[in-house]
């Protein structure tokens, strides 16, 4: 098969215009906004232009289908809260791509999906967590963003597009292609990753209650300040966990929210997000037990109190060994000498999806290692190089015992 640079670029561009923000490459398309639900219409009209069937099922997962069984490819078209243009969307769009060189050199059969929610507006990779059965859809209703709106409102907006649900049986695998995230490969120089692993994370929220009082009058030594709770707990946390941890091991406060937030009043609660990744399964578990530990002494020293949200998470997931090798077989001619087998500390759909069936994925550098900032961006030649790849592996597939 034959794949188009210029038509590939294209489609990447238009899709960075839903949304589009900030520096560079920036975008802002959280799941279920304006911004997400447009560009999944103009995703939609791609797929049916490409010769594949659209269907949406009710959380708002996007598959183009093709006839038969097909190997299935992408990624998510929604984005964080302040993302770059290629985080999800290079897997969606190197898979229209591959989809439609395939079915213009008369095969094989490829489908494609962009998964909803991926970057966790609700939860942690939630689309392709309902379509793999690791939630309920009637779960993810109840799932609340930091404004606390329920996904099961928040999707309403793609209720016009709901089609209905796409069985995982007519897939024979599934490929993601993704933006490496981290500074390995810009290290190196090298132009692709064949992912070993995905490591497994925890996500949770922490509320402390103290009590809301004036910023003036309130001494000291009374005060049951919620910031002043956090603070203590973040510095005693990241001394415990020191002797657990790998240098691999990360974990991250990401969202607080001081209430009423005023600069002159104490603040009476704040409810905070706790995540920690890891690629081994007895220490993400040992590491919550400091977590809730710390968070049960700090509260209680500072008078408040305690509560933690659902815990979410995902294990760890090594990838399929002959989809593995495909992948390995396309590195090999695109980027001969010049890719390597590596890890992933980023989350992806493919974690969720290989409860279903086969998974595999493969990375393109980050320039300067960064993500999930406006600043992400990737060189060309290396985006069509991934896609190349892909391509090769498809072959290559069919020709594997
Ligand atoms: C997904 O974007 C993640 O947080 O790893
Ligand atoms: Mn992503
Ligand atoms: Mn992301």
């Amino acid at each position: 098969m034959q794949i188009n640079p210029e038509r590939f670029l294209a489609d990447l561009h238009t899709l960075r215009s839903f949304g589009a923000a900030g520096v560079g490459k920036g975008v802002v398309r959280p799941a279920y906004s304006d911004a997400d639900v447009a560009a999944r219409q103009w995703l939609a009209q791609r797929m049916r232009d490409a010769g594949l069937q659209v269907q949406v099922d009710a959380m708002g997962n996007l598959f183009g289908l093709a006839d038969g069984r097909s190997l299935l490819m992408g990624s998510h078209s929604d984005s964080q809260p302040e993302g770059g243009w290629l985080d999800g969307a290079l897997g969606v769009i190197s898979a229209l791509e591959v989809a439609r060189a395939a079915a213009e050199a008369g095969g094989p059969a490829v489908s494609v999906v962009s998964f909803q929610d991926e970057e966790g507006r609700f939860g942690v990779t939630t689309g392709s967590a309902v379509w793999s059965g690791h939630l309920t859809l009637a779960q993810a209703d109840v799932l609340t963003d930091h404004t606390g709106i329920a996904l099961g409102d928040a999707r309403q907006s793609v209720a016009v597009m709901v089609t209905g649900d796409v069985s995982p049986d007519q897939f024979t695998g599934f490929v993601e292609l993704h933006i490496e995230q981290g500074p390995t490969l810009d290290e190196s120089g090298e132009q692709i990753g064949v992912v070993t692993d995905i490591v497994g994370i925890r996500d949770m929220k922490i509320t402390f209650d103290g009590q809301q009082n004036h910023a003036g009058t309130t001494p000291m030594h009374l005060r049951r300040d919620a910031f002043q709770a956090v603070s203590a707990f973040n510095a005693a946390l990241n001394n415990r966990l020191r002797n657990v941890v790998t240098p691999q091991t990360v974990w991250t406060i990401g969202h607080v929210s001081l209430h009423p937030n005023a600069s002159s009043i104490v603040p009476g609660r704040a409810v905070f997000s706790m995540q920690w990744r890891d690629a081994d399964t007895d220490r993400l578990a040992r590491m919550e037990q400091i977590i809730r530990d710390t968070a049960s002494e700090i509260g209680s020293d500072q008078g408040m109190t305690l509560s933690f949200g659902p815990m979410l998470g995902l294990e760890p997931v090594a990838m399929n060994e002959r989809l593995r090798t495909a992948l390995e077989a396309g590195a090999s001619v695109i980027a001969p000498e010049n890719w390597r087998t590596m890890p992933s500390g980023a989350l992806h759909d493919a974690t969720n999806v290989s409860r279903l069936m086969s998974v595999a994925m493969l990375f393109v550098p980050s320039i300067g290692g960064v993500s999930h900032t406006f600043e992400e961006d990737t060189a060309e030649g290396d985006l069509v190089a991934g896609v190349r790849v892909l391509a090769h592996a498809v072959n290559h597939l069919e020709s594997m015992p």
